[in-house]
């Protein structure tokens, strides 16, 4: 089932939130229905708060050539173990700040360790998109948004660009 993403701003992307206790099916039901929806939005990373559940647990999957089979990742819990001290720059864009994308600096590379599905703790260590992709997801899960990294000129201005489209929506404009 999809869910509906919130949009930027929104008291519930600024939260911290809270370690899962148990893989229940309550947690195989909400991976199940953030891949879809990340899928069908479409994006390469969706993490709950964004779904407006205040629990840790991302989705993503950064398969980005045609025709590659796809690589759905479920993480439960996760947390970087270890950063590069090398970085990389990406133009960011977030599901829940539609259409702004902005130049972030991150760690090129992370090692990265969560629960899966199955309830078994994994490693791994990422790079290239998929590096910029897990810490984006992994700052959801702190309540920081890429736009937290601008300026605050910056920042503001698309704020105050997405205050006005969610004014619109609300008027189902
Ligand atoms: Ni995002």
């Amino acid at each position: 089932m999809k869910r509906h993403i919130l949009l930027h701003p929104d008291p519930r992307l600024k939260k911290l939130c809270e370690p899962v206790a148990e893989i229940s099916s309550e947690i195989g039901k909400l991976a199940e229905d953030m891949l879809e929806t990340m899928y069908d939005a479409p994006g390469i990373g969706l993490a709950a708060p964004q779904v407006g559940v205040l629990k840790r647990v991302l989705v993503m999957d950064c398969v980005k050539e045609a025709g590659a089979a796809p690589r759905p990742m479920v993480m439960v819990n996760p947390s970087v173990l270890w950063s590069s001290e090398d970085t990389s720059v990406y133009d960011e864009g977030c599901l829940s700040i539609p259409e702004h994308y902005a130049e972030v600096r991150r760690p090129a590379e992370v090692r990265v360790s969560w629960t899966g599905l199955d309830g078994k703790l994994q490693e791994e260590q990422f790079s290239g998109l998929w590096a910029t992709c897990v810490q984006h997801e992994i700052d959801h899960l702190d309540g920081k948004l890429f736009v937290d990294y601008l300026g605050p000129l910056k920042r503001q201005m698309i704020t105050r660009k997405m205050q006005k489209l969610k004014r619109e929506l609300a008027r189902g404009g």
